[in-house]
């Protein structure tokens, strides 16, 4: 017999952020043909306050296209003293994340469904974050695709923006050409500065990788590019 993959939306209710905001912030958008327009400008804002959405003042980190989740599930069972808020694109990614969560009872996650270009600028005040996590970024290949990258000039800027003075940056991927693009707009971004990134550890287990790409990519044996960069004083 089949096993059933998620828990039903009642259960999952406590992890997923705000519904509305979520459908405000472009979760409607086709992510297979990417070709709804963005607005030029973000009209209306509504932005969430952290104490109210987790019911303490914890720091909280902000993890962008969480897909199936190992990231936050790790990273919120070892630091239960950290809100962590995940935003994918992708609704069935959300619920079944949810559901990892909700199986193990972790109280410090919320996640939205949502494009994050939408969701950063609406949803989340200027220097309330204590990181940014970005893990291996659809790379979009072909030179047409490009603009469907998450990873731009204005994504880098909205980091800057949200993440408080000292607070960290973390980006991972695969691809050798999409890393010299992500380094050079974080070189060009005068409120970060580059710290050393972290080195890497063999996996005791399955799980025991930053995520389900890191882990399908060095089972490949191909390179993980790393970066981490630290929010300055001042945005300029
Ligand atoms: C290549 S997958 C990586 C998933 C995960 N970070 C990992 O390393 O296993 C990229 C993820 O980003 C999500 N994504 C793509 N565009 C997005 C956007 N504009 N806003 C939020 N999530 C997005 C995708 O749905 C997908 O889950």
């Amino acid at each position: 017999m089949r096993r059933r993959s998620r828990l039903p939306l009642e259960q999952l209710a406590p992890y997923l952020l705000a519904e509305e905001r979520g459908r405000q912030a472009g979760s409607e958008r086709d992510r297979t043909t990417g070709e709804t327009p963005l607005p030029s400008s973000v009209a209306s804002s509504s932005l969430l306050d952290w104490r109210e959405v987790f019911g303490n003042n914890h720091p909280v980190e902000l993890e962008v296209g969480f897909g199936k989740g190992l990231f936050l599930l790790t990273a919120a069972q070892a630091h239960p003293e950290i809100n962590f808020v995940g935003v994918e694109i992708v609704r069935k990614y959300q619920l079944f994340t949810a559901t990892r969560l909700a199986k193990r009872g972790l109280g410090n996650v919320r996640l939205a469904c949502a494009d994050v270009r939408l969701f950063l600028p609406r949803c989340v005040a200027a220097a309330s974050l204590q990181a940014v996590h970005i893990y291996f970024p659809d790379p979009w290949w072909k030179k047409r695709h490009h603009k469907r990258r998450v990873f731009t000039a204005e994504f880098v800027a909205e980091c800057a923006r949200v993440l408080r003075p000292g607070g960290q940056l973390h980006a991972a991927t695969d691809v050798e050409e999409y890393a010299a693009v992500m380094s050079a707009l974080l070189d060009a971004q005068p409120a970060l500065r580059p710290l050393p990134p972290p080195s890497e550890k063999e996996p005791l287990h399955d799980l025991d990788y930053l995520t389900n790409f890191e882990r399908k990519f060095r089972k490949q044996g191909k390179p993980i590019f790393r970066m981490r960069y630290e929010r300055s004083e001042s945005l300029s």
